[in-house]
């Protein structure tokens, strides 16, 4: 239920020039979403109001994703004056004038903090009256971050920030994290006071805690249960670190319903990906997009999907494929890649160096070996001959084949499309396959064998073929 009380700012009008890259920072993905998904995704899970992104860097790419992932988004863009004390005072501009109740700020580039940690903030807040209440850490090295002045009673005095502290307030390993709650009025009218007189000469939304502790409001910090929760992102370190973090989450989530993983260190899944009882993924496997494995099925080792639908029981080995479906019970691999629009049937196989490309393989066909199948069609029960190509392409059209069901090619044959090959037909190995074959005929175009003897005694005399052929014959003398 929406709490009618709940605002959320979001802050991602930073360049993140640390990351070097020419995508904005909060677009980079971890487990398949963008940084600011993640985000957008905890906050929307709060259930609030509403909620502001406050934008300025490459602003249409940001706003284009941010809107699509969380409809209803409210978009600030922030001025010529840097800093998140005026990033906020913006974003509380998009709020309705009757608006009274608790404003949360949070990162877009800190995408682990999950919305059970902002609720208990939220009721810590809440329950204690509190006019700001600041989610903190303790780390080993807190370089870089505000750190929390803590007083005599120790309670929360101020924050300063690195660039701004003492050698001893260098010292305090307590940070600010850079979440927050604020009740809306007391924000409002601190930050109207809040100047750039710094060393970054920028607005800063920290000044307002020791502001508000200053005018006797009751301001706290209270440190988030374990750091990496509120890991920034702002580099590629940072990035991968994130990403290994959350896999592990992922990974560990599968694990406790019920799926086999047998080695987490080099198993990737994105956060989009749902997986069955019972399935078993082995090694170096990589689940992507919208990839849905049913139960029972074994995928990996060295196995990546993206989008794909892999029917229960499925076996899918050493194998590449995107958009693809894999019937129940069928297997896949290894060494086989599946391009989008492959719909292998249950219990069919696309085997060993096998690549396929808008191919609907009917139930229990087969093809095995070492073939090209392209924007074809099998029945059921075929079996394609190992070699096979479709020969699809004419250089500017592409054209189908149709096998129907239980047919049996031939190896090493070349199928010229458009081609039909009906049901229950054959063909023998080496055929080039240029004109339909009807139901239940035999196809075959290779010119007869002949064999010249004493050929290579004749032409390639003193060769090693000539001398083993020379033996040869004396024995059968
Ligand atoms: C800020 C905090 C610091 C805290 C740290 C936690 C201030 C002054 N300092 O420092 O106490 O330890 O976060 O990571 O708040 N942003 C804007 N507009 C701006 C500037 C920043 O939207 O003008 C956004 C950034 O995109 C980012 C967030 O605000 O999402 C934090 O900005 P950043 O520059 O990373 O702040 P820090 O210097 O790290
Ligand atoms: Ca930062």
């Amino acid at each position: 239920m929406t709490d009618p009380n709940l605002a959320i700012i979001i802050l991602a009008a930073g360049q993140g020039t640390r990351m070097k890259s020419s995508l904005p920072k909060i677009l980079h993905t971890i487990a398949g979403v963008p940084l600011v998904g993640h985000v957008l995704a905890t906050a929307a899970a709060l259930e609030p109001a509403h909620v502001v992104a406050v934008v300025r860097h490459e602003r249409d790419r940001v706003v284009g994703v941010m809107s699509e992932l969380l409809p209803g988004l409210l978009i600030v863009d922030q001025d010529d004056v840097p800093g998140t004390g005026r990033a906020v005072e913006q974003g509380l501009a998009a709020l309705p004038e009757g608006f009274d109740g608790d404003v949360v700020i949070v990162s877009g580039d800190v995408p682990l903090l999950d919305s059970v940690t902002i609720a208990a903030l939220i009721a810590e807040h809440r329950s204690t009256a509190s006019t700001a209440t600041l989610l903190s850490a303790l780390l080993d090295d807190a370089t870089g971050y505000g750190r929390v002045v803590r007083g005599a009673d120790g309670g929360l005095d101020r924050i300063v920030e690195q660039k701004d502290a003492t050698d001893d307030e260098l010292t305090i390993t307590e940070i600010n994290s850079g979440t927050y709650v604020f009740g809306v009025g007391p924000l409002r009218e601190q930050l109207a006071l809040v100047g750039t007189d710094n060393a970054q000469k920028e607005k800063y939304l920290t000044d307002v805690l020791g502001l508000l502790k200053q005018a006797g409001s009751a301001v706290a910090a209270v440190p988030v249960s374990q750091p990496w929760l509120v890991a920034g992102v702002n580099d590629r370190i940072q990035l991968a670190e994130a990403a290994l973090r959350l896999n592990g989450l992922i990974v560990r989530g599968h694990q406790r319903n019920g799926v086999s993983i047998v080695d987490p260190a080099s198993t990737w899944i994105d956060l989009s990906v749902s997986i069955g009882e019972d399935a078993e993924i082995l090694p170096n496997t990589q689940l992507k997009g919208a990839t849905t494995i049913e139960r029972d099925a074994i995928i990996g080792p060295d196995t990546t999907l993206v989008d794909c639908e892999v029917k229960q029981g499925a076996t899918v080995k050493r194998t590449d494929a995107t958009l693809a479906v894999i019937g129940a019970w069928s297997t896949v691999g290894p060494f086989a890649y599946l391009r989008p629009g492959t719909d292998l049937g249950a219990e069919g196989k696309i085997g060993t160096f096998v690549e396929t490309k808008n191919a609907v393989i009917g139930a229990g066909s087969k093809v095995p070996h070492l073939s090209y199948v392209g924007d074809t069609t099998v029945g059921v029960g075929s079996n394609i001959g190992a070699g096979t190509i479709t020969a699809n392409y004419d250089g500017v059209n592409k054209h189908k084949t149709v096998v129907g069901s239980h047919v049996r090619t031939g190896s090493h044959n070349v199928f010229v499309a458009p081609v039909r090959i009906g049901d229950g037909a054959y063909s023998g190995a080496g055929t080039v396959i240029r004109k339909d074959v009807a139901p239940g005929a035999l196809a075959i175009n290779v010119a007869p064998q002949r064999n010249m003897a004493g050929w290579v005694e004749a032409n390639r005399a003193g060769s090693a073929a000539a001398k083993a052929a020379a033996e040869a014959s004396e024995e059968t003398n």
